[in-house]
């Protein structure tokens, strides 16, 4: 369609993030299939709105629109990204801190993001971040230039950390293996209000489980049953059974039935509202919750009964 009407000049806008000098490819292809006499433009217009959030219907008023030049367009929306993802293995390196003093992230992000400098948004430490675009724009920023990729790169390593750091807790604490039990795991979409799970934790944190041999229960109000067995490689059974290895559910309730585990991996508003005093008399003892978004009432699920773990913080279980 591009070049239907070639000897008219067309306009080509970079609306998504893409790599950096990209417009220079895309006028390459442009100006070899011009027309004598007719010029085409090339011009960044990156969008930076977060999934699950509406789009803005108007016109944006002409004094809040920023021109600059068009590799600083394209640049910006890839070190936009980069900032938040480093800001969130920021605090995720610092729960790994907290857990071995004895500090607690949440107090810590609380009295940091206080700072108007550093200010409180995107700093809940969590079992790691995904979507589409963060890991993807951070090493879209590893260019010939070996200390700034290193730099870059240490935001995805420690993001991989921090998913096997809190995979690997959950088996230590199942007294050092998994093997055979059940897990219920409670989200698995790469956030709340979306069905998208691209680069979601939940799926390095369920694959690490099922190479240990655990027997999985997911649950997630908007991921399709289709997904989840597509992103763990999991084909649908000829039939259900008690020892299969993964079994998609349809309610946290039915997910937890007796599961030795439940792990959230996303923060679904409705998880903090479920009964756990429910789950627990329906559950294998001890039985454990892992919080991999800090959502939940811990101190509850402590006078309910559970082990809790959550993400950079120590609770009290009982001397364990
Ligand atoms: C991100 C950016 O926030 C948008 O500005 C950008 O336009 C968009 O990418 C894009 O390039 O398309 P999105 O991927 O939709 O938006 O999701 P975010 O809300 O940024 O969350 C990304 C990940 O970080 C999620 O897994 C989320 O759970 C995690 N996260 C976020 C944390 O672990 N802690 C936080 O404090 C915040």
């Amino acid at each position: 369609t591009l070049f239907a009407r070639p000897s008219q000049p067309k306009i080509v806008v970079e609306k998504s993030t893409v790599p950096v000098r990209a417009a220079e490819s895309i006028c390459t292809i442009l100006r070899a299939n011009e027309r004598p006499g007719v010029r085409h433009t090339v011009l960044s217009n990156p969008e930076f709105l977060a999934e699950g959030f509406r789009c803005v219907r108007s016109l944006v008023p002409k004094e809040r629109l920023v021109t600059m030049n068009l590799w600083s367009s394209e640049l910006s929306k890839l070190v936009a990204n980069a900032m938040l993802a480093q800001r969130i293995s920021s605090i995720n390196a610092a729960s790994a801190i907290c857990e071995a003093t004895g500090a607690d992230v949440s107090e810590v992000a609380q009295a940091v993001g206080a700072d108007s400098r550093i200010g409180p948004r995107f700093l809940c430490a969590s079992l790691g971040f995904g979507g589409s675009c963060f890991q993807k724009d951070v090493l879209n920023l590893c260019l010939n230039l070996p200390e700034v990729a290193r730099y870059w790169e240490s935001v995805v390593t420690l993001n991989q950390y921090q998913k096997y750091r809190f995979a690997d807790k959950i088996i230590v604490d199942l007294f050092n293996t998994v093997k055979g039990k059940r897990i219920a795991v409670l989200g698995f979409a790469f956030k709340k209000d979306t069905g998208d799970t691209r680069e979601s934790p939940a799926i390095d944190v369920c694959r690490r489980l099922i190479d240990e041999g655990a027997l999985l229960r997911v649950y997630d109000p908007k991921v399709a049953s289709s997904q989840i067995r597509l992103d763990l490689n999991q084909p649908e059974p000829d039939e259900a059974s008690d020892a299969a290895v993964l079994t998609v559910c349809s309610d946290a309730y039915s997910a937890a039935e007796g599961a030795h585990a439940v792990v959230i991996c996303t923060e679904w508003s409705e998880f903090s509202q479920l009964d756990f005093g429910r789950i627990f008399a329906s559950m294998a003892k001890p039985a454990f919750v892992f919080d991999g978004r800090n959502v939940l009432d811990h101190e509850a699920l402590l006078r309910i009964g559970f082990r809790v773990r959550a993400v950079g913080k120590r609770l009290d279980c009982g001397g364990v």
